[in-house]
């Protein structure tokens, strides 16, 4: 069975009020559009086709990655009109399967039930039941049952306007029969539109037979009209997303402030993950992992039995084993810590290493740099980087103690067990097992006054 998706995305979205395109507002961090794309990927010996018109240019750009036909339907008459774009881009032994962009929550699982009704005498239609049918299609049958057409709410009759089982949009129909269907279209109904749902009874005329399928949940073929509905479906994913987790022997302490706008690529086990955690991008968790509150991590690895304290930011960075993170750290990209490196509040880290059993604790800035094993960062050292044009590593060796409130100009390297006294302004590299400090001596100065405020 070869299938072609056509997907449905040229509506314009008023009531999102954005001039941003609807089919492009995200649902965790990826565009509605994409979502759709992404599940009909899921399909074998399937191409896409997406109808787009509503920000044409924009749409195009943002998911100009998609491995899909892109057709331009400039003036938006009807959903059947939307599909006649693309009548000549299928052919007659597809099974042809509509989507629409603004429904992304749609699951493979669904559609591969609704396409297995679609065959030469047959057409797959996925209705559900709503408890307020308002606004949708309106599935009619006949005294056997049967479908019989599709009305839509603004064409219905008072009888038909309380029938709770509604057109979902979402087809699968046999291409030779679309085809013909297409051709009939008219727009004799109360919007003036080209209705797509009008095949159903072209379908029944014809003897073939509507077979109706349901979603395992009504969530799944929600619609987004506005930014209520989208908060809404975010949600929903949400929530399901955070079930698979905990499935998968998570601890989540409250799955409705956990956020997962990408993937866990590896899942170790025994994670455990406090309240308002986000996850963008692709992540990686090893076993015995704790994550405290408010953090967030992005496109990062992290190893076995890490810790990570509340309040951290950390993006496109690797943690290695037995390693404690935070409160208050900030890991920036390309930060590589091996095993057991403690990292404290107030430090950020960026684009450096860092070896094994290293410390810095407290209120530090590490960038370009290449740290040792065993080395021990002083609170308030600073790695000067920066020379407001250029960037310069610095290179601490194993078993340096760097002390307290330093700043290191890079390029700059400190020897193998060095030590910097506290205070330090290193700008030359520093002999391995020596004390190094530059520092004005301390003097006292007797009978000196402090300044004395005059009385008014
Ligand atoms: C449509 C169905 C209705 C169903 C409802 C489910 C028709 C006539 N009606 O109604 O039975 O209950 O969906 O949500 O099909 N689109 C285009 N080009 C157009 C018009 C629409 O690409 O010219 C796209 C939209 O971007 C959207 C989808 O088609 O993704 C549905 O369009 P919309 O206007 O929302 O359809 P409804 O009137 O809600
Ligand atoms: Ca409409």
């Amino acid at each position: 069975m070869t299938i072609t998706t056509i997907i449905l995305a040229a509506g314009k979205g008023t009531r999102m009020r954005s001039q941003l395109p609807k089919i492009l507002h995200k649902i965790a961090n990826k565009p509605m559009l994409q979502h759709v794309y992404d599940m009909s990927r899921q399909l074998e010996n399937n191409t896409i086709k997406i109808v787009y018109g509503h920000g044409a240019e924009l749409v195009r750009e943002k998911l100009k990655d998609l491995d899909a036909t892109w057709t331009e339907q400039a003036e938006q008459l009807g959903t059947g009109h939307a599909v006649q774009q693309v009548i000549d881009q299928f052919s007659d032994a597809d099974i042809v399967l509509i989507l629409y962009g603004d429904v992304p929550l749609l699951k493979v699982t669904t559609v591969q039930k609704l396409l297995k009704d679609a065959g030469e005498n047959t057409l797959g239609l996925l209705t559900v039941k709503l408890k307020n049918p308002t606004g949708y299609g309106r599935i009619v049958r006949n005294q056997n049952d049967k479908v019989a057409k599709i009305v839509e709410e603004k064409d219905a009759t008072t009888v038909e306007k309380t029938i709770n089982e509604v057109n979902t949009g979402i087809i699968a129909v046999n291409g030779r029969h679309l085809k013909k269907w297409l051709g009939q279209l008219t727009n004799n109904n109360t919007q003036g539109e080209y209705y797509l749902t009008d095949i159903i009874e072209m379908a029944v005329s014809d003897g073939v037979e509507v077979m109706t399928t349901q979603p395992e949940s009504a969530d799944e073929v929600l619609g987004v009209n506005n930014r209520v509905q989208l908060s809404q479906l975010e949600r929903v994913y949400q929530a399901e997303q955070a079930i698979r987790l905990m499935e998968q022997g998570v601890t989540l302490i409250d799955p409705a402030r956990f956020d997962l706008r990408g993937t866990v690529d590896k899942l170790g086990s025994d994670i455990e993950i406090d309240v308002n955690v986000v996850f963008e991008g692709n992540i990686s968790l090893g076993n015995n992992v704790r994550i405290g509150q408010n953090t967030i991590i992005i496109n990062s690895v992290i190893g076995d039995d890490v810790e990570i304290l509340s309040n951290c930011v950390i993006e496109n960075a690797q943690v290695g084993n037995g390693s404690r993170i935070g409160p208050f750290a900030r890991l920036r990209p390309e930060t590589v810590l091996a095993d057991h490196v403690h990292i404290g509040n107030f430090v950020e880290i960026k684009k450096s290493t860092v070896a094994h059993g290293s410390k810095i604790n407290h209120l530090s800035y590490v960038g370009d740099a290449t740290v040792g094993s065993k080395v021990n960062i002083g609170a308030g050292t600073i790695t000067c980087n920066y020379d407001g044009a250029n960037k310069f590593r610095t290179i601490i060796e194993d078993g340096a103690f760097i002390g307290s409130d330093s700043q290191l100009v890079a390029p700059v390297t400190i020897g193998k067990n060095a030590t910097i006294g506290a205070g330090s302004t290193i700008t030359k590299d520093t002999p391995e097992d020596q004390l190094t400090l530059s520092r004005v001596k301390q003097i006292s100065i007797a009978g000196w006054q402090r300044p004395i405020k005059k009385e008014k």
